[in-house]
Parts: C-alpha cells; sequence; structure tokens
C-alpha cells in the first residue's frame, strides 16, 4: 500500500511527455492471441495494468518481455492455453477482452467472470450477445464462462449500448469469422481505431473503426506485427486539469487534441486556453477557472474517465457547476474523498452539484480507483497543507510515473 503526499502548489509550468494508451494497449496484447509469432509494441506506458495483461498473457503460455523502456516484445508460441484465470481476472477487469480472440484462434475459451467494482455493477451481456451472433455458445459453471465455438460467421450486430469492450471483443472475434460482420452502434473510441489499425497490420479487414458502423470481412490467417500505441487522452486530459487546479503553462508532448476535442472545448468555457503544436498540446491557465455543467457521454461526448478531473477542477472553480454521470451509474466514491477536503460537493442521483470554494484544505484521502486517485492528488494542488492519497497503487495502474512527471513541471508531490 502506497501514498502520495501533496503540498499546495503551482503555477506549474514545462513539459510532460504523454504515455501510450493504457485503454488501446491491453487490447493490442489480448489481440496477439489471434496468430502465431513475435510482435513488436511501441510507446507501450509503464503501468501496472500492462503487466497485469503480461501475466495473463504469460499464464496462456505467450511470452511478454520488456526490450525497452515503452518496447514491448510478445512471443505467441504455438501452444496458448486458452484459460484466464479467477485470480488474474479479478485484478484487472479488462481480462474479458481475451474473450473473443481465443474463442475466434481457438474455438474454446475458459474466462473467469469478471466481477462488479467501485463503478457499480458492469455486466458484459453485451460481449456475450455479439459473440453468439457470430456463433459461439456459453457455459457458465464455478465463476466461469466457458465458451465454445466450432466456427464463426459473420453476422450483424447490433450493440443496445455503444460499450467499448463489447465493441472489441466482436471485433476480435470477427477478423477470423466467415464472411461479413456489422457491428452497428460500436464504440467510436480513438482506442477502439488504434486496435482495428494493429488488426488491418495483422492482415485483418475492418472498415469503419471510430464510427458507429464498422464493418469487417473475415480472413483465414492473420501475421504478427509492429506497432506504435496511440498516446494516452485520458492522461492527457489529467495534466490538463492539474494545470487548471494551478494556472500556469504546459506543453504535453504527444498528446492529439484530435482525440479529445470535447474535452479542450469544455476546459475552453472553463477559461483555459489549449491549441494543438506540431507534435502535441500547448495549454494556459488562469489562476481561477469558471464553473461550467458538464455530463458523460460515450466518444465523442465527455469521457467518463474524466469527471473525477473536472469535480476536482469544479471544486476550486468560481461559483456552481452540475456533472452528470450518464455511463457508470455508481461513479461516485471519491466525492466523500473531496468533501473529506472541505470541497463542498453533493450528489443527487446520477448529478454532482458542486459549489467552487477559492481552496481546498489538505486531508488524509483514499483513492478508490485510477481516475479518482488522480484527480484526488489534483485536488492536494489547491489545499493548504499536506493532503495524503492513500491507496496509490490505483494511480500507478494506469498512470505512468504520475509523480515524476507532476514534480518536473512544478508540482509538490512525493511519494512515501
Ligand atoms: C472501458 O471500459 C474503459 N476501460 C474504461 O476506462 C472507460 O471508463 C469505459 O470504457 C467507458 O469509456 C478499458 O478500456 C480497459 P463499456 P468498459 O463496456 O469497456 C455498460 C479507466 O479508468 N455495459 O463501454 O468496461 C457498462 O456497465 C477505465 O481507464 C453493459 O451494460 O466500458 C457501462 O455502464 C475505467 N453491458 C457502460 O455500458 C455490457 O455488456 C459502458 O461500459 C457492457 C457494458
Amino acid at each position: 500500500m502506497t501514498k502520495i503526499t501533496v503540498r499546495r502548489s503551482g503555477p506549474l509550468n514545462g513539459t510532460v511527455s504523454i504515455s501510450g494508451a493504457k485503454n488501446s494497449v491491453l487490447k493490442l496484447m489480448a489481440a496477439t492471441t489471434l496468430a502465431q509469432g513475435r510482435y513488436l509494441l511501441h510507446n507501450v506506458p509503464d503501468i501496472i495494468d500492462v503487466d497485469c495483461m503480461s501475466d495473463l498473457l504469460g499464464s496462456m503460455g505467450i511470452g511478454v518481455t520488456r526490450s525497452g523502456p515503452h518496447d514491448l516484445e510478445i512471443d505467441r508460441t504455438s501452444d496458448v492455453v486458452p484459460e484466464a484465470p479467477y485470480e488474474l481476472v479479478e485484478r484487472m477487469r479488462a481480462s474479458i477482452v481475451v474473450l473473443g480472440p481465443l474463442l475466434a484462434r481457438f474455438g474454446r475459451a475458459r474466462v473467469a467472470m469478471p466481477g462488479g467494482d467501485d463503478f457499480g455493477p458492469r455486466p458484459i451481456d453485451m460481449h456475450l450477445k455479439g459473440l453468439e451472433l457470430l456463433g459461439a455458445t456459453f457455459e457458465f459453471s464455478h465463476g466461469y464462462i466457458e465458451a465454445r465455438a466450432d466456427s464463426l460467421t459473420g453476422a450483424h450486430i447490433l450493440l443496445e449500448y455503444p460499450s467499448v469492450g463489447a465493441t472489441e471483443n466482436a471485433l476480435m472475434a470477427a477478423v477470423l469469422a466467415k464472411g461479413t460482420t456489422v457491428i452497428d452502434n460500436a464504440a467510436r473510441e480513438p482506442e477502439i481505431a488504434d486496435l482495428a489499425a494493429f488488426l488491418n497490420r495483422m492482415g485483418a479487414q475492418v472498415l469503419g473503426a471510430g464510427s458507429s458502423t464498422i464493418r469487417i470481412e473475415g480472413v483465414d490467417e492473420l501475421f504478427p506485427v509492429e506497432h506504435t500505441v496511440v498516446p494516452d487522452r485520458i492522461e492527457a486530459a489529467t495534466f490538463l486539469a492539474a494545470l487548471g487546479m494551478t494556472g500556469g503553462e504546459l506543453t504535453l508532448h504527444g498528446a492529439r487534441a484530435e482525440h479529445m476535442e470535447m474535452f479542450i472545448e469544455k476546459v475552453g468555457e472553463m477559461g483555459m486556453r489549449v491549441s494543438p503544436t506540431s507534435d502535441g498540446l500547448w495549454a494556459m491557465a488562469p489562476s481561477r477557472l469558471q464553473s461550467v455543467d458538464v455530463a458523460t457521454l460515450p466518444y465523442p461526448g465527455i469521457a467518463t474517465d474524466y469527471k473525477p478531473l473536472f469535480v476536482a477542477m469544479l471544486s476550486v472553480a468560481e461559483s456552481v457547476g452540475i456533472v452528470t454521470e450518464n455511463v457508470f451509474s455508481g461513479r461516485f466514491r471519491y466525492v466523500d474523498e473531496l468533501v473529506r477536503m472541505g470541497a463542498d460537493v453533493r450528489t443527487d442521483a446520477h448529478h454532482v452539484i458542486v459549489r467552487g470554494r477559492s481552496q481546498l484544505s489538505g486531508a488524509p484521502v483514499r483513492a478508490p480507483d485510477i481516475r479518482a486517485g488522480a484527480a484526488l492528488v489534483l485536488a492536494g494542488l489547491r489545499a493548504d497543507g499536506e493532503t495524503e492519497v492513500h491507496g496509490a497503487e490505483h494511480i500507478d495502474r494506469g498512470y505512468e510515473d504520475f509523480v515524476g512527471k507532476l514534480t518536473a513541471v512544478g508540482a509538490d508531490v512525493h511519494r512515501d
């Protein structure tokens, strides 16, 4: 159990290098189960979740080695055990995305049922429905999904909701299914487009990724490839939010403005200035932001992962803002921690009403998950006294060297 100690800081100033996207690289690693051979991934973030996925592939007989600070070599041998054990799935829900590719490649998969987490119930009904339409059958016993498919056949999959995970599982299964698959109401996140680009490099035929209709022509064979992971838009947004808390000027090397347009627009309304540069983003923030209302939606809407960042920014902004969560019903556990820091934040059903204060007060708090943990560290940048964020291992799951990157631009944070 580690903690991060934060003292009031700012204005922040300098350059931050944005790492590769967690929510892309995990899926690319799962996709390597689709074809035998050696893969090379670049711009891989040094985060705990990548280690979790490496352990999961390792337990299947797939070799994963870090061949450089941000390079991953994946040696997918011939004899793979298509199983994802409970102790590994329990550590990381995203493990569920091995289900589709394992089924497509091996005709069977045994994957532990992922549990719920701090966001409330997280069913996988849409994952299973999509794979069933492609011809898979499922049995559930002793906490495991026993999946079978002698062969998969292309189908029309209409998702009830543009679920990221369900889109990815269907996509990774459909690339080896006979005939044409159309995924309608598909998730449009940039990480989906990165996965499709990776699969197309492997020899797949995927069209329309990034839009709500993805069309896949199944192929008989795929090949190992080399690929560079897209930058992490959530990490980039986190550093823009840090700037929003303290004021100042930052350059985010590697960030892609086109992946986070709605976020940039929203912080623009709050008084920040953000513009793309040749190799990233430049941003400037006043000493105090204006409050706005925010509602989370599937991409290209405001991502639910940005929400704790907005609540933190609004807790020290001028006036009142209302944040509405439309994606995960229970994603509010960090609110009590912010209240502990003197923030005027109230929840009402799936809304959070935030009355801005000029500053917060440092306190011991606990990170319930990755993004909320980061938001609590940011809140500490605008609090008098010391803020101790316990459970910092949550932050390490999704952020590479968070403390080091913040310190490099002038934040007073350290890890204990
Ligand atoms: C991905 O989760 C991300 N995780 C999440 O980021 C992100 O918050 C989320 O997409 C939304 O953008 C990874 O990529 C590893 P969903 P995922 O399926 O795929 C409901 C972070 O901090 N649903 O799009 O699990 C579901 O309950 C993490 O980096 C069903 O009802 O999200 C939720 O309400 C946190 N049935 C909504 O859809 C299903 O079968 C969106 O879930 C599937 C989903």
